[in-house]
């Protein structure tokens, strides 16, 4: 039988001529299908101006997030381009301040893009970011956020003057330098420390004992750590990590018994949110008054409670350690100012104005030059000036600056911020320079547009950072304790610390000495 269907000997070559020339057709076709695609797309957005290969190709934009440099490539791009840029195929950038709140404003149509699935840190359950419908983030946004809000900024003090005297003990008995002793203390690690603990403590009733240990107890700080360069990565490949979470690959991703990493930060999730129900039900108990509590009142539960208290771990804590060392940072190498700012603390603590720790409301009335510091250095240093938080455009598309924009399209809200917060048509000559003052100098109308731009770091609108007041809260009433207290120095101007920005600012080699005054 097989012998008689043996084929002759010239139908093997025919055969494979065949077949080659139909693969080679359906190559052909292909590419002609991909080429066609690709110029329908480069069509659509073909009048707004930018770099040519970014018009065809998203590679263009990753080279720019791979090097953590994301944020200068924007600022040179705006210069050169003008307000709206185009940055790959489908993605734009826009850089101006009303244009921004208008697209993110209560009305506005726009929603967030698919690139939010990045924020998804528990594979099938959504958080606060990370939620795209409209809906259902409207019904989410009601069940948390009572937790972040003023009228439970009272409640949060005492759990954060609970963690800035720890932080303090942990200076005092640890890190102290006198003429006669040489220590030296990483406080960009501390301030991580910090903000991971007052967090825990505001959110859960419990210190991650961070400062306790003087240690990443949890290996949350390392897991960031590890997960920011990662991520910088795949900020212009979201549909990777799509994918990734997508079985097969689920089962691949971090699991609750993990001992490090995002699996043990689920884990710690799912130990929280239990230990909480469990005690709900025990006599003598008392009920918390913390932000878990907050939202199981308010019927968040299950996968929802846990995926909200996972991704807390992750936006709750490195911006504003960020923000922190940044500041301490530019203090340090800007002696006037330091000196003001110290000045106005001990001035404000001479005259009973201020308590010890400082109340968030003190700060806020008795030290408008911390404020300015502050305002200062989240202006020259966005905790995240390159994460580009896409919004898409609406069923009906839209004219952004005088360019109309297709359906779909996505414009980047977030890595414009470094940009725009040192532009000097805006800022002036001196927009690159630390100076706080330009705070106080402003009169009431220009203070408010100086506002307007730096407020955009937390996101705008119907989109704003929930944290926000939290965030403020922790920084005005940690500076005041740290300078009254210590005399802050870098010990050797020939090794200054190294800063790199891989989605927040990371200072490697912060290594302070301090001195009690
Ligand atoms: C200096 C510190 C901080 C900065 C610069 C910051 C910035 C941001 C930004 C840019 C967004 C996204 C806005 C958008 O989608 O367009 C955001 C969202 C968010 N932040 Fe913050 N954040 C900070 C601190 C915090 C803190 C301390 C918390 C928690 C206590 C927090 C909780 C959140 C939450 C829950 C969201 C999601 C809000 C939503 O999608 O509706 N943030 N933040
Ligand atoms: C701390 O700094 C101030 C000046 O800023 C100086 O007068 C004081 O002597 C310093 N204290 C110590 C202990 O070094």
């Amino acid at each position: 039988m097989a012998s008689l269907l043996l084929p002759s000997p010239q139908l093997p070559r025919l055969a494979n001529l065949l077949t080659s020339s139909i693969l080679l057709h359906l190559l052909i076709v292909l590419l002609l299908l991909s080429l066609a695609y690709r110029v329908h797309r480069w069509h659509k957005l073909r009048h707004v101006p930018g770099p040519f290969l970014a018009g065809w190709t998203s590679l263009w934009l990753t080279r720019g997030f791979i090097s953590y440099k994301v944020y200068e490539d924007m600022h040179a791009l705006t210069k050169k381009y003008g307000p709206v840029v185009r940055v790959a195929p489908n993605k734009v950038i826009i850089n101006n301040i009303d244009s921004i709140y208008r697209i993110t404003s209560a009305r506005s149509e726009y929603k967030k893009s698919d690139w939010y699935l990045l924020a998804r840190v528990m594979p099938g359950a959504d958080n606060l970011l990370s939620m795209r419908d409209p809906k259902l983030r409207a019904k989410r946004l009601r069940h948390v956020l009572p937790a972040f809000s003023g009228k439970n900024q009272d409640d949060f003090e005492p759990a954060v003057d609970k963690t800035i005297s720890t932080l303090l003990d942990l200076i005092n008995t640890k890190y102290l330098s006198s003429p006669s002793q040489h220590r030296l203390m990483n406080l960009a690690q501390k301030s991580h420390f910090y903000t991971l603990d007052s967090f825990g403590e505001i959110a859960y009733s419990q210190s991650f004992g961070s400062l306790d240990t003087d240690s990443d107890v949890l290996g949350i700080v390392k897991t960031g750590d590890v997960t920011f360069p990662l991520l910088s990565a795949v900020h212009n490949h979201h549909k990777i990590f799509q994918t990734i979470q997508k079985w097969p690959f689920y089962y691949l991703l971090p699991r609750e018994g993990d001992k490090v990493g995002f699996g043990r930060v689920f884990g710690l999730a799912l130990e929280i949110v239990n230990k909480r129900s469990r005690e709900v039900g025990e006599e003598g108990v008392d009920k918390k008054r913390d932000m878990l509590q907050s939202m199981m009142d308010n019927g968040l539960e299950g996968d929802e409670l846990r995926s909200e208290v996972a991704m807390s771990f992750f936006v709750g804590s490195d911006t504003v350690a960020s923000a922190i060392r940044m500041t301490m940072l530019l203090l340090m190498t800007h002696p006037a100012v330091y000196r003001r700012l110290q000045e106005q603390i001990d001035d404000a603590a001479e005259k009973g104005k201020i308590s010890r720790p400082v109340t968030n409301d003190e700060a806020k009335r008795h030290l408008p030059y911390m404020q300015a510091v502050i305002q200062e250095s989240l202006r020259l240093f966005p905790p995240s000036s390159i994460v580009p938080f896409f919004k898409e455009v609406p069923e009906t598309g839209d004219t952004v600056d005088g360019y109309y924009l297709p359906k779909g399209t996505t414009i980047g809200t977030g890595c414009v911020m470094w940009s725009m917060n040192r532009d000097e048509d805006f800022w002036g000559p001196d927009a690159n320079l630390f100076r706080p003052e330009r705070w106080l100098e402003a009169n009431e109308e220009r203070r408010t547009e100086m506002e307007r731009c730096v407020d955009l770091i937390f996101g705008s609108g119907k989109f704003v950072c929930a944290g926000k007041k939290i965030a403020f809260m922790q920084m005005y009433k940690l500076f005041p304790e740290l300078l009254r207290g210590y005399n802050w120095s870098l010990p050797d101007p020939l090794h200054l610390p190294t800063i790199d920005n891989p989605t927040i600012w990371d200072i490697h080699g912060l290594m302070v000495r301090i001195e009690k005054r």
